[in-house]
């Protein structure tokens, strides 16, 4: 039986190739996501399935799909995908971790030294001629270094973060279910401290955890009243991960000062108040998007993908239990 592949964006035209190479190809030839219809109806006979964190790859897509065998998402996020239904059929899923890693890290800091430093409304005000004359209190933003930074989910990319805050001289402190060793806290110069005291310590607040039934929501109301008046939150995690009506109340009130946020609940939409506000830094989740990041998760995706439909074990296979 022929093996067809489904990719539901454009990628790198080059990086296909292994793919060309072996199976019949399918790709949605768009930068914007594929529509849902569509996508339901490209899935049918496809065996193999690249995918982007914007799809949402559920029961319906396998019930439609009955001979898929391997979902490859070109993020490291699965947050979009059901696993454990994929599991029970027997489909394979896997995703790009470590490729991204720093080039999400360097998003991380430069919202904090956005939010900090008023980039964002800096550019406007630039932007619109109203700088005429030199005013010494314009504009004027908070330091960075020597403050503390509270970066709550120590895995990869909470630690490239702490690596960068290192560099500017800021006491790190961060939170996690599990606590990195000793050897690690001392390289990069970090120690753990429980959850609430955090909220209430850190200048800055940068979020990267996985999203999950159990860290849905998890910035909420509660833990934002933790924070000091003059504490930002930056989030380039995912936007479920903090309960974004909590969160403007909290900019509204001035619980907090500030925000950088690149990821949100319902993407593309944004809650028009975060628009609105001059204190909030917004990117339109591009925390991986630079060109050699996203060549590599596409290159990594295409392996996959691959060797899952070559029936061998793909390197980043999230469900090895499918194989036994
Ligand atoms: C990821 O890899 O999860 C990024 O957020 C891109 O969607």
């Amino acid at each position: 039986m022929t093996k067809c592949v489904l990719v539901t964006n454009r990628l790198f035209e080059e990086v296909l190739t292994p793919l060309l190479n072996r199976f019949e190809v399918e790709v949605f030839q768009q930068d914007e996501p594929m529509p849902r219809e569509l996508f339901k109806q490209k899935a049918e006979d496809k065996t193999g399935l690249i995918a982007m964190s914007v799809d949402s790859v559920d029961r319906e897509i396998f019930d439609i799909a009955k001979s898929l065998k391997v979902v490859s998402t070109v993020s490291v996020g699965v947050d979009h995908i059901d696993i454990e239904a994929a599991t029970k059929r027997g489909i394979m899923i896997t995703n790009t971790p470590g490729v991204l890693t720093e080039t999400t890290a360097d998003l991380a800091f430069t919202l904090i030294m956005a939010v900090a430093r008023r980039i964002g409304e800096a550019e406007r005000y630039i932007r619109s001629g109203k700088w005429k004359i030199p005013i010494y209190r314009r504009l004027l933003g908070t330091d960075v270094h020597g403050k503390t930074l509270g970066i709550i989910g120590f895995g990869r990319i909470g630690r490239a973060v702490a690596k960068r805050a290192g560099g500017f001289r800021m006491k790190i402190v961060y939170y996690d279910f599990v606590k990195a060793d000793r050897a690690e806290e001392s390289d990069l110069n970090a120690s753990f401290m429980p959850l609430d005291e955090l909220l209430a310590t850190a200048d800055f607040v940068s979020l990267h955890v996985p999203l999950d039934k159990s860290t849905e929501k998890f910035i909420d109301q509660r833990k934002l009243a933790l924070m000091k008046h003059s504490t930002f939150l930056i989030n380039t995690s995912r936007g479920k991960i903090v309960d974004e009506r909590a969160l403007i109340r909290a900019l509204k009130d001035k619980k907090i000062t500030g925000a950088a946020l690149d990821v949100f609940e319902r993407e593309p939409q944004l809650p028009h108040e975060l628009i609105e506000m001059e204190n909030v830094v917004l990117t339109p989740h591009i925390g991986s998007a630079s060109y050699e990041t996203r060549k590599k998760m596409a290159e990594l995706a295409v392996e996959n993908c691959t060797l899952a439909l070559e029936g061998k074990k793909p390197p980043h296979l999230l469900n090895p239990e499918v194989l036994k």
